[in-house]
């Protein structure tokens, strides 16, 4: 949920996300460049509102996340030493004054921690280089999870990643779960981010994954849904990219056919997650309303329709859809 609820989302939002879920995930105001954009200067007004506000609605809370692999995604300071660049000592040392810091705060609180967020990645060497793995080697997501464990052994510890259910990212996801396990660390859920869009057919490969992950002892979670109605394939083409970039077909509203397409990418989700429900931690919804998703600028900027609840905070037939499988129908 986004950083300043309570003056980015309406009395209706409000009452959605009170009304409708029962576990909440700050948005951004946990990362760590948002929290801490200065070396000692944590922000943590944000996130202890969405706590606060969480405990009073008796809802669960998940961590996101202590290290996101990702370029942008930490604040540049991290990497520095004066003038010159921080070695692994000094950037390992700040990494566990972090993760120390976040976890006891929110300890007893937080029902799951996203510890490692998009590590995996399936072209050479097989992981996102990044600052993190530059600095420290790859074999830091080890020594993080330990970290991890160690400090709140009683929250459930997520590695969380997009396009799990892709059977070559899933092999990849699992061939790392599993060393990581080898070498002692504690996993409990893998997350699946589910950025879904319209025309996937994806319940197979959610049954498949949920079973799989099953089979090692990993429950999944599915830890940011929404379905984007704006197909991205073209996006992903360096060669139609501009092309892809220039849509923005429901700018004053979304086609009944395609909120129905819509419903079925989520009806085929939410029957694959309920045919196997003990090995689902929990589904996410990335977002309250159409008003404020992410989908609206990213990868581009456009009117998108990509969440439960409209604009105007009214149930969509994707809702009506969820709603009818979670009640057997
Ligand atoms: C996104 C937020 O929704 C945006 O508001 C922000 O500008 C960028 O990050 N995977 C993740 C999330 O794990 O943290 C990302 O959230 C979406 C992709």
């Amino acid at each position: 949920m986004p950083t300043n609820f309570e003056k980015r989302l309406t009395a209706d939002e409000i009452n959605i996300l009170t009304n409708q879920f029962d576990s909440v995930t700050p948005e951004n105001c946990m990362k760590w460049h948002n929290l801490c954009p200065n070396e000692n200067e944590y922000r943590f007004a944000s996130v202890d509102r969405i706590f606060d506000l969480a405990a009073k609605n008796q809802q669960k809370i998940v961590g996101h996340t202590l290290i996101f692999n990702r370029d942008g995604n930490y604040p540049g300071w991290l990497f520095r030493d004066g003038i010159k660049e921080a070695d692994a000592k000094l950037v390992w040392k700040r990494v566990e004054a972090h993760v120390e810091k976040l976890m006891t705060r929110y300890k007893g609180r937080v029902d799951s921690w996203d510890v490692l967020n998009e590590f995996v990645e399936l072209h050479d060497p097989g992981f996102r280089v990044t600052d993190f793995t530059r600095v420290l080697g790859k074999d830091y997501p080890v020594r993080l999870f330990k970290l991890a464990a160690e400090i709140d052994p009683k929250a459930k510890l997520t590695y969380n990643d997009f396009a799990v259910e892709n059977p070559k990212r899933r092999k990849a996801i699992l061939t790392f779960l599993r060393s990581l396990r080898d070498k002692g660390c504690r996993i409990d859920v893998v997350g699946s981010q589910s950025h879904l869009e319209i025309g996937d057919n994806i319940g197979e490969q959610i049954d498949a994954t949920l079973k799989e992950f099953a089979a090692e002892g990993i429950r999944c979670a599915f830890t940011e849904l929404d379905v984007d109605v704006i197909s991205r394939k073209l996006y992903w083409n360096p060669k139609t990219r501009a092309k892809a970039k220039q849509q923005n077909p429901y700018p004053n509203g979304c086609p009944a056919e395609i909120l129905k397409q819509q419903a079925k990418v989520y009806r085929d989700v939410f029957e694959a997650v309920m045919a196997n429900r003990k090995h689902v931690d929990r589904v996410t919804m990335w977002g309250i309303t159409d008003r404020n998703s992410w989908l609206n600028n990213w990868p581009w900027k456009r009117v998108n329709h990509g969440l439960l609840f409209d604009r105007k905070s009214q149930p969509k037939p994707a809702f009506h859809a969820v709603a009818k499988v979670l009640s057997g129908g």
